[in-house]
């Protein structure tokens, strides 16, 4: 399987069943209020296309349910917006606050919250008594034995949410975190650990967890927003590339890389919020997020066209059934997606200070976290 296939896919096939969809999902409680309806209308433009139309998850990308009881429960207003601002950098969750130049607002994202809430049925959170303090190396015996297989390990993030994740961990309480190994997610592969683990094994698993925390870092301040007008075309006196891809949609990283070695022709789209496309993108690669594809008439129809995200095949994809709407004929995916072509060492620009995605799994054997039970 490919390195950048870990923790991606996650299509409803593989993810929890459709029934997934938790609280009354056509007629919310207060679906015609207004801040409800216009942060329906955002999350259907910039959510839907991983968090599914309803928010039950498992659209693409392994995104988790954003509407599941226990979640809401336990995740304050704060969490909710705090992640939607900042994102999980290293995965497919992009910040989408304007500060870190995202396409939303403070108001935008309180909309989005409205609209969760009324959503999952769940108007205002519980509040979750943390747990006593553990021990981390009991506790990490525990979570190599009973979690990491779903929730991978701080080198590698696997199918389900990355808990090693910095942001993740900055913003996630310890009352969070207990209430959803004690109650699990209804609805999708997380369990109850209620009955398997007692307070104290739950508080070491937690204590474990914790000591991946990194330091804040200082804040640096994002790179300008892209050019909306900057040239298009890489290598526009250069040859076109001629790519063997994989059920005529999917060319493989390499041959993408060797191309730009050759200085031949093409044009790359990063399909990818902006925020992304700031902290790191492929050299000469143009922003166009999946859900505003208008600057696309910018592109020649003659050239070679590439459009990758991270996980690895759902926003670039969007942007790949658009070109071809429009007459393209040689509009292709990146097949491994942008995390898997930094992590093989091809060109990147990235912005001071940002974090590299996660190594693949061959080095995560090595690292010190990786626990001994194989
Ligand atoms: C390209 C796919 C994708 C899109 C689009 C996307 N997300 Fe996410 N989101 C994810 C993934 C994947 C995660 C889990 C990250 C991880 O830890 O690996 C996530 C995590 C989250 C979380 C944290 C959930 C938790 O259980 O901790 C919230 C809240 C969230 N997303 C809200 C949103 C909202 C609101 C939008 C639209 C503005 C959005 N997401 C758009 C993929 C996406
Ligand atoms: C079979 C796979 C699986 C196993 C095993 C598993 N989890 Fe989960 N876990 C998940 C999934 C999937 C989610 C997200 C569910 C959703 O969509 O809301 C999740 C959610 C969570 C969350 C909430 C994260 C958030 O931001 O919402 C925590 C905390 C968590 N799991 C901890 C653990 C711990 C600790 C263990 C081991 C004791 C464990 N899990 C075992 C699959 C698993």
């Amino acid at each position: 399987m490919l390195v950048a296939a870990a923790g991606c896919g996650g299509t409803r096939s593989d993810g929890p069943p459709a029934t997934n969809d938790v609280g009354p999902s056509s007629t919310p409680a207060d679906a015609g209020d207004p801040v409800v309806v216009a942060g329906a209308a955002l999350y259907t433009k910039y959510c839907a296309l991983c968090h599914g139309p309803a928010g039950a998850g498992y659209a693409a990308d392994n995104a988790p349910s954003l509407v599941s009881r226990t979640f809401l429960e336990s995740a304050d207003d704060g969490f909710l917006a705090r992640s939607i601002e900042l994102g999980r950098p290293g995965t497919a969750m992009a910040a989408y606050g304007k500060d870190l130049r995202g396409p939303l607002g403070d108001g935008d994202i309180k909309a989005i919250v409205a609209f969760l809430r009324a959503k999952g049925d769940v108007a205002t959170p519980i509040a979750a008594p943390a747990p006593l303090p553990g021990d981390p190396n009991r506790g990490k015996e525990l979570y190599t034995t009973l979690c990491e297989t779903c929730h991978g390990n701080p080198a590698q993030r696997q199918n389900a949410v990355h808990l090693a994740n910095p942001t993740f961990l900055a913003l996630a309480s310890d009352g969070f975190l207990r209430y959803a190994i004690v109650f699990g997610r209804p609805g999708t592969p997380m369990e109850a650990f209620a009955n398997r683990l007692d307070g104290n094994q739950v508080a070491d698993v937690i204590a474990y967890v914790r000591s991946w925390s990194q330091p804040a870092r200082p804040e640096t301040p994002p790179p300008p927003a892209p050019a909306p007008d900057g040239p298009v075309v890489i290598n526009p006196r250069g040859k076109n590339p001629s790519f063997t891809a994989r059920d005529n949609r999917f060319v493989p990283s390499a041959q993408i890389a060797a191309a730009l070695a050759k200085k031949q022709r093409l044009v790359i789209i990063d399909a990818r919020p902006p925020s992304d496309f700031v902290r790191e993108h492929i050299p000469g690669s143009i922003s166009v997020p999946h859900y505003d594809t208008s600057s696309l008439d910018r592109v020649p129809r003659d050239a070679v066209v590439i459009a990758y995200c991270a996980c690895p095949h759902h926003a670039s994809g969007v942007v790949v059934d658009e070109l071809l709407k429009r007459g393209h004929t040689k509009a292709y995916v990146l097949d491994e997606g942008i995390l898997h072509w930094h992590r093989q060492g091809f060109p990147i620009v990235a912005a001071d200070g940002s974090v590299p995605p996660a190594p693949p799994p061959h080095s995560a054997h090595d690292h010190a976290h990786h626990g001994h039970q194989h």
